[in-house]
């Protein structure tokens, strides 16, 4: 089985689990400034994506990419900073995205969080992100600004490839159209 695997990564951690996969599975590995829906070989495509402000990285590039990807075999893996358990990253993936990403199978792995390499710009939005949520009160958060909390100001990486499992699974589980 050929596997194209095309990520976006801004600080490395989603290349991470990209290559991973990548090194496990024949076929190509491209970012997705590269990647030409046209020029694709195999029917197996696997999008990786970090997640930022709820959204992702270069969203309507792989919005417009999997549009093109009918009829072959499609998924994407998110890379966040939250420790979402399955249920939860399933119920936010549905509430923040529409259109062609809608129907994708979705995968999650937490990424890392290297705040010594942080754009200037990313600093400013996540001091304000901070500030905003210090001045709520405790017992009105959400569990991802709890821990929004305690990971700010702090380097951590909780890439580890067994978040890959799932999408291993989905990759053996064979249409039964595809002998
Ligand atoms: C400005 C900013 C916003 C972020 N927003 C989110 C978010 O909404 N949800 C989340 O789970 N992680 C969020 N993260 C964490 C990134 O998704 C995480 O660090 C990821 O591993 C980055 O992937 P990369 O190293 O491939 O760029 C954010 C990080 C930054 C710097």
């Amino acid at each position: 089985m050929q596997v194209t695997v095309v990520y976006s990564s801004k600080y490395g951690s989603t290349k991470r689990y990209a290559e991973e996969l990548h090194r496990r599975h024949p076929g190509a590995l491209l970012e997705l400034k590269d990647f030409r829906p046209k020029s694709l070989r195999g029917d197996v495509v696997v999008f990786f994506a970090p997640i930022y402000a709820f959204g992702l990285l270069n969203l309507s590039t792989l919005e417009r990419d999997i549009s093109r990807m009918q009829g072959k075999k499609v998924a994407i893996f998110c890379v966040g900073a939250s420790n979402y358990n399955k249920k939860e990253f399933r119920r936010l993936y549905r509430q923040h995205f529409d259109g062609p990403l809608k129907d994708v199978p979705a995968f999650y792995g937490r990424g890392a969080w290297q705040r010594d390499k942080m754009t200037r710009m990313d600093k400013v939005l996540l001091r304000l992100n901070y500030q905003t949520i210090k001045n709520k009160h405790k017992d009105k958060l959400q569990p991802w600004e709890e821990e929004f909390l305690t990971i700010y100001g702090k380097n951590w990486d909780w890439v580890d490839f067994s978040y890959l499992d799932a999408l291993e699974e989905w990759l053996k589980a064979r249409d039964p159209f595809d002998d």
